[in-house]
């Protein structure tokens, strides 16, 4: 089980310092938007690497942008540890996860809650985690989707007959309300970013998610 804040919900102007503030994660969660994809602006690749140059723990970058293909294999490129693409954007997802795995970097595929995983299920042996989207990607703060349960639990299901170690990520409205249900259908990863942003103490939200996820 592994805990991977969003670094959406964090202060802009002390990315260093919010980072160290959750140095006992897993993974620091960092929100690329490029105001096509989504109807949102965050940042892009020269702040990834200055985060890359100071975080303590690896950086799992979650790119909701247009063209994957052209634009996700530089972050990997630069020392990203793990790369989501949204596979609504991509235009050949199979070659775009092989670029990322060659760049050093784990490859993983969003889905977006309207769309199917059946389709894309073909796609496991380049993948390395599926990110299943528990809110529509753009904004942080969204109200939890149970709704997308049964697709954690279809994606489990197709990793378990697939074999080899894929990670079932979820983002999007995660919390101590919402957690347990997603790792019970299956989640692994699991991202949040007013869960920990917003608590009192980042460590001690990160700790308590991690605990309520590994009951
Ligand atoms: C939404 C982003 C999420 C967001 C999650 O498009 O992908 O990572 O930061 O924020 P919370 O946990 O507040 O829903
Ligand atoms: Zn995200």
């Amino acid at each position: 089980m592994q805990i991977s804040p969003s670094i959406l919900a964090a202060d802009f102007a002390h990315l260093a310092d919010e980072l160290d503030a959750i140095s006992t994660a897993d993974w620091a969660h960092v929100d690329v938007m490029d105001a096509h994809f989504v109807p949102n602006l965050t940042l892009g690749l020269p702040v990834v690497e200055s985060l890359l140059a100071v975080s303590p723990i690896p950086i799992d970058c979650h790119l909701m942008i247009e063209d994957p293909d052209h634009w996700a294999p530089p972050y990997a490129e630069a020392g990203a540890q793990s790369v989501t693409f949204h596979v609504e954007a991509a235009k050949d997802p199979v070659r775009l996860a092989r670029d990322l795995r060659a760049a050093g970097a784990r490859a993983s595929m969003a889905i977006k809650p309207g769309t199917d995983f059946a389709p894309y299920e073909d796609l496991l042996p380049e993948l390395d985690m599926v990110l299943v989207m528990t809110v529509e990607p753009g904004f942080g703060g969204q109200s939890f989707m149970a709704d997308q349960m049964p697709k954690v639990r279809q994606v489990r299901e197709a990793v378990r007959r697939h074999g080899g170690e894929i990670w079932v990520q979820v983002d999007g409205g995660v919390s101590a309300r919402t957690i347990e249900q997603c790792a019970e259908a299956g989640a692994d990863v699991f991202v949040a970013g007013s869960a920990v942003y917003g608590a009192e103490s980042a460590a001690d939200a990160v700790a308590e998610l991690r605990e309520l996820a590994q009951r």
